[in-house]
């Protein structure tokens, strides 16, 4: 729990804040106030997990873009990866009188409290990518097929080093790395994942030398590159006095670019000791112009343009009385009940087809990748 004077500072934060929406209102086109009932130019409440990242930063502008196409004002705020402060945000928002929320959740099991909040306010609640946990009052589920992405990844690496397709049996030395525990997607991820490499770990095909390679030996607190390379530079250090890392599975670029930074410093990168084969996910710009490079090798890509736009969907059919599109209603137990889910489709990306997928999709323009 907070304490006390964080409490007041919250109160006194959203009183202020309800004072400038209830201002804008009045100002607004007709001069009409927002009423309970309608909630067309009502304001939508967008809770992001942080900034550090840049893809919730084009999460946080598309899902505004759409529900300001749609006829929605927006209050976008950003948790900086501190689960307390997503939580006061939250109830912020509450207080301001948002008539629906959109929450990628920082800690998915901290939000118990403020989503009670938020039902006793009849304010319907859209899990943003990420499922929140352990309560009844999160209303539906936007997000991709997760399994899958750790599918992508795997599959990725056991085709580039040839086990796939048995042209080489290997023995290669991969090294497991998986997200944040407090990420409900991470064991989707990394089970995903698991489904492919395990036959070939069973085989003695792949062989993980550390020795980590439970799900709470790999985790990296609230996904951070610079944990990521620590723990890799450990691992080296510990682990590789005589043999190389063939390949990594990594499940998030920004993870992937710790675990480069790591390897580099210990020697790879060059024509006598290359870089692994290493996975990621997102296509951010700094992973997309890496894979260029020839050092990261994969991403898994994931349109977050597509995904504000199922969110905001989802948000305005809820507001109209309308049963929102979804295509996944077993999937997601969240402990309290199954959330009904869209699920888009994650797309494999590398150097062969970074191209047609990211640059004619638009999501980058040929001079964002210089
Ligand atoms: C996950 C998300 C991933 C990645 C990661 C770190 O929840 O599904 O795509 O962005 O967070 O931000």
């Amino acid at each position: 729990m907070r304490n006390r004077r964080a409490a007041l500072a919250a109160m006194a934060t959203a009183a202020s804040l309800a004072l400038t929406l209830s201002a804008c209102g009045q100002s607004g086109e007709g001069g009409s106030k927002e009423d309970k009932g309608s909630a067309k130019g009502g304001t939508i409440g967008i809770a992001m997990p942080t900034k550090s990242s840049e893809r919730w930063i084009a999460d946080g502008n598309n899902v505004v873009k759409d529900l300001k196409a749609k006829g929605y004002k927006t209050k976008l705020v950003y948790g900086e990866d501190d689960p307390d402060t997503q939580v006061s945000q939250i109830e912020n928002l509450i207080t301001q009188g948002v008539k629906g929320l959109i929450i990628a959740a920082i800690d998915n099991k901290s939000l118990n409290n403020v989503l009670q909040q938020a039902k006793d306010a009849n304010i319907p609640v859209i899990a943003y990518d990420r499922l929140i946990l352990g309560t009844p009052n999160v209303d539906y589920y936007a997000s991709f097929d997760n399994e899958k992405v750790g599918e992508l990844q795997a599959g990725y690496l056991v085709e580039k080093l040839g086990l796939k397709d048995g042209s080489k049996k290997g023995p290669f030395n991969i090294e497991l790395f998986a997200g944040s525990n407090d990420d409900n997607n991470t064991k989707y991820f990394f089970g995903g994942a698991m489904k492919v490499l395990q036959p070939y770990m069973d085989k003695k095909q792949l062989v993980v030398k550390s020795g980590q390679t439970r799900l709470n030996q790999v985790t990296t607190l609230r996904w951070d590159g610079a944990t990521a390379q620590k723990r890799m530079e450990d691992i080296l250090t510990s682990t590789y006095t005589s043999g190389k890392v063939d390949a990594v599975l990594s499940p998030y670029d920004g993870i992937s670019i710790g675990i480069i930074a790591a390897l580099k410093s210990d020697g790879y990168g060059s024509a006598s000791k290359p870089l692994p084969v290493i996975s990621g996910q997102d296509a951010e710009l700094a992973s997309v112009k890496s894979i260029i490079a020839g050092q990261q090798t994969q991403t898994v890509y994931k349109d977050t343009r597509e995904l504000a736009k199922v969110a905001g969907n989802m948000v305005d059919a809820v507001l109209n009385g309308k049963k929102p599109e979804v295509n996944d209603t077993k999937t997601y137990d969240n402990g309290s009940k199954v959330v009904p889910a869209y699920l888009l489709q994650p797309v494999s990306v590398d150097k062969s087809n970074y191209k047609q997928v990211l640059v004619d999709g638009g999501y980058y323009s040929e001079s964002d990748l210089k």
